[in-house]
């Protein structure tokens, strides 16, 4: 068993729903008890270190906080040498820079590579789970599950569908999309901590019979996931009208073939119609809401407030490489100034709520993680305030929780990361080579 003595902050609903203050927990002299890499449990320190069996390795950790580990709801693992391309906007941005580096997935060894560099910057920001998306090449899909699996982390992810409107390199056909995405499912799904995601890019690249057999595959496997992008750009939903005259609204190309659900992921969700969050609420669709992207690409501000009166679930996604940052915490920050932008004020508790449970849940796997309950997977992060001099120096000027909150999520980067742990393991750790810690 492992103890780690520390303030502790976890989230047990959602601050919209139960009130602020009966949202979450709070221990500011905390023990987080692992054992097996599981939660065993998270308590106060002054009681909880009077029953410590003898065997307990104990790290002092007194003036950090331990957060449950970041989920990231919507990340592309191949965009990851290309993050910060200048100029563009969806589209054009595209054509420029994502199309070509993703090319290079066919070759499954430069796959691996990228997959490792992800998943160590991951780590490096807090992030213990994120629903991520590879390229049309099955190849890539299995080179990022066995990094994932080496370091036995909670994962979903699949292999892009796209069999229009791209280059052909990066193409497939509806039959060869489907039977790929069968395989990788058979292999990988609900192998360890991975699970499967069916990932049709978006409308504009699958033709509705693509989209179909996307559909068929959610029918014959009801627990694999469905990740894709809609309402990002006004000029994709220009092309979408132009591309699917048969269809109500850009959600109505998905909703025809079967791809909404539980466990659907919709990434950006800037732009909808009313009709569009409607029906996203009634099929208990999940929308990722990814602000630094969204800013970056100049698409548009996401309206957090309409989520949270649809009773839609929400999480964060930095959208690597649309998003400048692998950080939660910077993506807190881009979702405030978002909010601000929209007459919404958005709390740092309800941020950190979406960083953790609120991601856990919107990919349906709350059950296993997003916070410290006893027999949750102990998956967390250890944040330091004093993480340089000027940052010691504005958090000595804090009174309250939510004031040390809010400049933890509007100054914080990864340099308050001390170090991640997955599955009760540590994964990285910001003063130590990966090296060391093997
Ligand atoms: N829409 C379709 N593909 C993409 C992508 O790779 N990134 C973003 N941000 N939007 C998309
Ligand atoms: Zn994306």
């Amino acid at each position: 068993m492992q103890a780690y003595r520390a303030s502790l902050l976890h989230f047990l609903d959602d601050p919209d729903k139960l009130g602020e203050t009966d949202s979450f927990e709070y221990i500011e002299d905390g023990l987080l008890l692992v054992e097996n890499g599981h939660i065993a449990a998270a308590g106060h320190w002054k009681e909880l270190s009077k029953q410590l069996p003898e065997h307990v390795s104990l790290v002092d950790h007194c003036g950090k906080l331990i957060s449950p580990g970041f989920v990231d709801t919507h990340i592309h693992y191949p965009q990851t040498e290309m993050i910060a391309a200048y100029g563009e906007q969806l589209l054009q941005w595209l054509e420029t820079y994502t199309f070509p580096v993703e090319e290079q997935f066919a070759d499954a060894d430069y796959a691996l590579g990228i997959a490792n560099c992800f998943l160590d910057q991951l780590a490096a920001c807090g992030t213990t789970t994120a629903m991520v998306f590879g390229t049309v090449h099955p190849q890539s899909v299995d080179a990022f599950f066995s990094a994932c699996e080496r370091r036995n982390l909670r994962m979903i992810a699949g292999k892009v569908l796209m069999d229009r409107n791209a280059p052909e390199a990066l193409t497939d056909t509806p039959d060869s999309g489907y039977d790929d995405s069968r395989a990788l499912i058979e292999k990988w799904h609900n192998r360890g901590r991975l699970r499967y995601a069916v990932t049709p890019r978006f409308s504009p690249t699958s033709s509705p019979e693509q989209l179909k057999r996307a559909g068929q595959l959610l029918a014959e496997f009801p627990d694999v996931y469905m990740q894709t992008h809609i309402a990002e750009n006004h000029d994709e939903i220009a092309w979408v009208k132009e591309l699917f005259p048969q269809c109500e609204h850009y959600l109505d190309t998905y909703d025809q073939a079967g791809l909404l659900g539980r466990r659907s992921v919709f990434a950006h969700c800037v732009h909808l119609e009313d009709a569009e969050w409607k029906r996203l609420a009634e099929t208990h669709s999940n929308i990722s809401f990814c602000a630094a992207s969204n800013l970056f690409l100049g698409s548009g501000l996401f309206n957090l407030k309409r989520a949270v009166e649809h009773n839609i679930c929400v999480g964060m996604g930095t959208d690597v490489g649309g998003g400048n940052t692998f950080s939660m915490l910077q993506n807190m920050a881009d979702a405030y100034k978002t909010q601000q932008l929209n007459g919404y004020e958005l709390t740092p508790f309800k941020a950190f709520y979406l960083a953790t449970l609120g991601g856990a849940r919107s990919l349906d796997c709350d059950d296993l993680i997003g916070n410290f309950l006893p027999g949750k997977e102990a998956d967390f992060v250890i944040l330091d305030k004093q993480a340089t001099p000027f940052l010691d120096f504005r958090f000595r000027h804090c009174n309250t929780l939510l004031e040390e909150l809010f400049v933890l999520a509007t100054l914080g980067d990864d340099r308050n990361v001390l170090a991640t742990y997955a599955a009760g393991k540590a994964i990285h750790h910001r003063d130590k080579t990966n090296e060391a810690m093997a």
